[in-house]
Formats: structure tokens, sequence, C-alpha cells
């Protein structure tokens, strides 16, 4: 059975009245990854983030915060261990599920990270259904102020194989160009042999630590998943005085949870058994 965990972003606005939401999300994200995890770690992981991109409860996808200017622009990203691919998009206003059109990136193997207009181009080259970027703006308009954060979910599958998928709108009222974490690899996911991470919380804070590429390397100094969430969130706020919370899963299939937000949904499934936040 596959390890998968996932999380609806972390920080410091009160979730608890929409705990009953958050959770019903959650799992309907643990089922939709594990219901895709036959196809592999990598399936499982995009799956699970495209169920929480769709769902206007979070900050990612139909439901991402508006920059200051009243636009949205999304970042995403996957990586799999196995050869260490990558694919990234940043600042992208015309695609409900930025996940897919970061997956096009890596599969297609040039590159590893597009932004703006050429990331929209490059997804409706693969083939990728392009929406009004009006209608993302609306949907954020239409929220009541109860988001939840960033989505992301790390995966090893039955064959052991790692992956990690993430999505943002990134920060409410940011500046219009500005790039997150969760389009940097490394920053706010990363996914290595020993492990893959993916982070949520103050973008900028990851970007200096280079979060999840830390969390990778204490795994694979020979740390279990809980114990490298726990340094890193350490490390997140005696380095870089951050803001955030990760989520880890090692190559043994343990997964760890940490933050220091004072509020982070989240929540796993293993073969041994489950568990989510309580908080
Ligand atoms: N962690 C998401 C962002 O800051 O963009």
């Amino acid at each position: 059975m596959p390890t998968l965990a996932v999380h609806g972003g972390a920080g410091r606005l009160d979730r608890r009245a929409r705990r009953a939401e958050i959770d019903a999300a959650l799992e309907r994200a643990l089922g939709a990854g594990f219901d895709a995890a036959g196809g592999g770690a990598l399936d499982a992981a995009v799956a699970a983030v495209r169920v929480l991109e769709d769902d206007p409860l979070f900050n990612a996808g139909t439901g991402a915060v508006l920059t200051a200017t009243g636009g949205v622009e999304l970042d995403a990203a996957v990586m799999v261990a196995a050869g260490l691919r990558t694919g990234a998009v940043a600042g992208v206003i015309d695609f409900a599920n930025p996940v897919e059109l970061a997956r096009a990136v890596m599969e297609d193997g040039r590159h590893v990270l597009l932004s703006g207009a050429g990331a929209s181009r490059f997804g409706i080259d693969c083939g990728l259904a392009p929406i009004d970027p009006a209608r993302l703006a609306g949907a954020a308009r239409r929220q009541d102020g109860s988001l939840g954060g960033t989505v992301g979910a790390v995966c090893r599958d039955d064959r052991g194989a790692l992956a990690v998928a993430v999505s943002t709108g990134g920060t409410a009222g940011k500046l219009p160009g500005r790039v997150g974490d969760s389009a940097l690899c490394g920053a706010g996911f990363y996914a290595d042999l020993a492990g893959a991470a993916c982070a949520t919380g103050h973008g900028e804070d990851f970007v200096r630590l280079v979060g999840c590429r830390r969390a990778v390397e204490l795994l694979a100094g020979g740390m279990d998943a809980q114990t490298a969430a726990d340094r890193l969130i350490e490390e997140l706020e005696a380095r870089v005085n951050g803001l955030g919370g990760i989520i880890v899963v090692d190559s043994a299939g343990r997964p760890g949870v940490a933050h220091n937000a004072p509020y982070m949904s989240w929540a796993w499934r293993t073969a041994g058994g489950s568990a989510r936040w309580s908080d």
C-alpha cells in the first residue's frame, strides 16, 4: 500500500471553523490519490492536488487569492525522485489545474520552469484547455476570507517510487510577477531517493532556506520523516525567522508533518493507518 500525505496550507488564519469542509476535501484528495496510485507515486500526488485545486476552499487553482492588482497568478510544480525529474510553472493566469501544466513541463523535459504567457502557450500546445482568467479572479473575489492555503501531496508508492506535487495562488496581495517557493525546485518541493517533501507557508522563507531540499538532505543523513520535518521547521524559524509547515515521506514510507504556523491542515494514509491535523 502506498503512503500518501496531503496538506491544505499553513498560516495564521484560524481554519477550525471550516474544519469539517477542509477534512472532507483532504479525504477526497487522499481517495483520488489512492485511486490513481496504481499508476505510480506521481499519478497519486497529482490526482490529490487536482482535487484540492478544484475546491474553492483552498488557495490554488479555483479559489486562489488575488494579487495587488486584482488578478490571479498561479504557481505549481511536480518532481519525481527517479532521475530528479521536475517541472514547474509560475504566474499562470488561465489554467484551473496548473499542476497538470507543471507535469507537462516535466514530461516534455526540455525545461524545468515556464512562466506567464510562455507557460500558457506551452499548455495549449500540449492540448491542455485554458480558461478565461476572469473566471479564476471571479472565484477569488467570491471567497469569504476563510481560505485554506497552498495545497500539496507527497507519495511513496508500492514500488518505492517517490513524488511530490504542489499548487498555489501565492500570497494574497502579492506584487504581480512575484514567484514563490511552490514553483522553485528545492524550496517548496523536492524529491530524491531518500524521500519527498512539500512546503506551505510564507514562500520567501522556504526559498531562502531552500527548505525542501534541506528536508530531503536530512532524510539522506538517516533521519526518519517526522524527525526531518521537525528539524526543518526548527531551522526555518532559527535561520530565517520563517513561518510555515512541511509534509515529508521517507523512502521507507513513513510520513512526517511539522509546522510552526498556528494552523496547518493535513492528512496522511499508509498501510499502518491514517492521521490528520488536530489543532
Ligand atoms: N507557499 C506559497 C507561496 O508563498 O507562494
